[in-house]
């Protein structure tokens, strides 16, 4: 058995468990978030999102929804591979695809934190709604986390993509290059 510790060296051994144990704290929570979405297909909003969640959490996994009720303008496939492209240059951003319920997706995955970007008001009702319902069904273990979408991208949306793109207009603005020219190959336009 340890020796006891002399009263001279207990305030130490006080400080030094106080370290561990922030330490062992610090490494359970290690933070780590889920970006789900439909991401049909990923915009520079999106993107803006990815860039700055990953700079607050250690690992971002964006999740791609495999939503059987919406019909989609690219498979869960294409769209991962989009989002693995789009975001190669973020070390500590995963891309990952799910199915079911969000939070049973974050329970398996051990993860407690869902992000989510909020462009106007109009997005808020809608969104405090799923982050309630999803901490309620939960018992409290999946928070979500809004990050405000930058002002310069607040318009924008994957479905507006899609019908400018339907319409061979511009959505330069809206995508990246290589994202824009699948958009358009989608639509049978060559641009
Ligand atoms: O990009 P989207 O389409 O706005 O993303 C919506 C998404 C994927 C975040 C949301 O629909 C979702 O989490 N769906 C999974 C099913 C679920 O858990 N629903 C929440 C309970 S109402």
């Amino acid at each position: 058995m340890g020796r006891v510790a002399t009263a001279s060296e207990a305030p130490f051994l006080f400080i030094l468990t106080k370290f561990v144990r922030i330490d062992s704290m610090r490494e359970k929570l290690m933070k780590t978030a889920i970006y789900p979405g439909s991401f049909d297909p990923v915009t520079f909003g999106h993107l803006d999102v990815i860039k700055r969640a990953a700079e607050i959490f250690d690992e971002l996994t964006v999740s791609v929804l495999n939503n059987n009720i919406k019909t989609p303008l690219f498979s869960v496939e294409e769209r991962v591979k989009i989002l693995e492209e789009a975001t190669k240059d973020i070390p500590n951003v995963k891309v990952d695809s799910f199915s079911g319920l969000l939070i049973d997706y974050a329970k398996r995955k051990g993860v407690h934190v869902a992000i989510r970007g909020l462009r106007a008001i109009t997005d808020f009702e809608y969104e405090l709604q799923i982050a309630q319902t999803n901490r309620k069904l939960s018992e409290g273990e999946l928070d979500t986390i809004f990050l405000t979408t930058s002002l310069e991208y607040a318009y924008l949306s994957s479905s507006s993509v899609k019908e400018i793109a339907s319409f061979n207009g511009d959505i330069s603005q809206c995508v990246p290059d290589f994202v824009g020219k699948l958009v358009y190959e989608k639509y049978g336009h060559i641009r």
